[in-house]
């Protein structure tokens, strides 16, 4: 079976798609600094699938070490990328950070690739590359905006320096999958989202705000453009996200790419309000939460939501969960990862 490295590996979507992968028969080579996760991880996705993963500490930005790491697992096949940094808010604050980190880990792959014989890479975008659409739900086609951070900003050049490199050798072919909002965990409550302090994403301030962690649940703006006056977006459960990446390797690996650069948009289709998912959440967990009603967050978008139906015609794959049972893995996660915090 064929050879993936996974970079980025036990963070969020990375270890969810780790155990896709073992799921199917890959064999997995998991590099990731710990920058913003934790080597425990390893455990729970060995719970989940009985194997554990090869792993290496290493930094993506570091071309040597890497180097190393394709000599010491020779024929690696594929590579999906998603070891980046990806806080807004800090990205505004330490713009140099997130150059070096994203851009450098990116070149430094795609050097190597031809080194290593390595022609296939997966490149985690996102749909803050589209702004504020004017048309909704948005295609891929749609045009990109000025970045709103320079987290934005290193995705859309990641992905021109993905074009530009794949135009000028075409040995190359790349999957770029743009993701809307992923959230939820594994159903098995092994693996999930640990953010690092106060979470900026909404879900996972929910969810802490259901346990306790947090007083009150901010929510940002009541007076947009949208039926209930908050902010709508297209939340996709992380493993229905991990899933898009198996077919997207299988695609490459058996030649039916139609293009040496193909990009999908990864959501549902679906745009829920902030308020809707407050609502929801607390119906189907039977749990309050307390939230008040808040100024706008600066540089939010007001609503978008995927059109999926390429990643749907083209790869076979549709966003199955349904955010009843998306919500109710993202606070089950949250109740065991309280359970463990107890135990320790
Ligand atoms: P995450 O922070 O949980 O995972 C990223 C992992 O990469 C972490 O484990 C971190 O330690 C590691 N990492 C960071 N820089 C590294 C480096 N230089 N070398 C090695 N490892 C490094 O984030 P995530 O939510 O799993 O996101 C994965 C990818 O998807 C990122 O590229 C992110 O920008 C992109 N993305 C995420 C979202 C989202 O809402 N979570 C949405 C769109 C796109
Ligand atoms: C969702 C909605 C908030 C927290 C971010 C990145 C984007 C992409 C996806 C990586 C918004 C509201 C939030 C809170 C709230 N990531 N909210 N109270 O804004 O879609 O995008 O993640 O590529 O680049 O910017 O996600 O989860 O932060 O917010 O009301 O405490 O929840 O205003 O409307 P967002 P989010």
């Amino acid at each position: 079976m064929a050879k993936i490295l996974v970079t980025g590996g036990t963070g969020y979507i990375g270890s969810h798609t780790v155990v896709e992968l073992q799921k199917v028969g890959f064999e997995v080579v998991v590099v990731d600094n710990l920058s913003n996760s934790n080597i425990d991880v390893l455990n729970g996705i060995e719970k989940i699938t009985g194997i554990r993963p090869a792993f290496e500490n290493i930094d993506c930005a570091d071309y040597v070490s890497m180097d190393r790491m394709f000599e010491k697992y020779k024929g690696i096949d594929a590579i999906i990328h998603f070891a980046a940094s990806k806080a807004v808010g800090e990205s505004v604050e330490k713009p140099l950070l997130y150059y070096r980190n994203n851009l450098v880990s990116l070149i430094n792959l795609l050097q190597l690739m031809p080194i290593h014989k390595v022609k296939n890479i997966v490149f985690s975008s996102s749909c803050t590359v589209y702004g504020q659409p004017d048309v909704l739900p948005v295609t891929e086609d749609a045009p990109i905006k000025p970045a709103l951070s320079p987290y934005g900003n290193t995705k859309q050049i990641c992905e021109e320096i993905i074009h530009d490199t794949i135009h000028s050798n075409p040995c190359y072919q790349s999957i770029i999958l743009r993701y809307f909002n992923p959230i939820g965990a594994h159903p098995s409550a092994e693996i999930g989202e640990l953010p690092n302090g106060v979470p900026n994403n909404l879900l996972p301030f929910v969810t802490q705000t259901a346990i306790g962690l947090r007083k009150q649940l901010q929510v940002y703006g009541d007076d947009y453009n949208t039926p209930d006056g908050s902010c709508i977006r297209d939340y996709i459960h992380v493993v229905d996200l991990a899933k898009a990446h198996v077919i997207a390797v299988q695609r490459m690996l058996n030649n039916q790419t139609k293009h040496h650069v193909e990009t999908f948009n990864l959501g549902t289709g679906r745009g829920l309000s902030v308020l809707e998912i407050i609502e929801t959440f607390e119906k189907v967990n039977g749990v309050k939460i307390p939230y008040k009603l808040a100024p706008r967050r600066e540089g939010d978008i007001e609503k978008v939501w995927a059109d999926p139906s390429y990643a749907n015609d083209e790869l076979g794959w549709t966003a199955n969960e349904t955010v009843e049972e998306t919500l109710r893995s993202a606070w089950v996660w949250e109740q065991n990862l309280a359970k463990r915090v107890k135990e320790e």
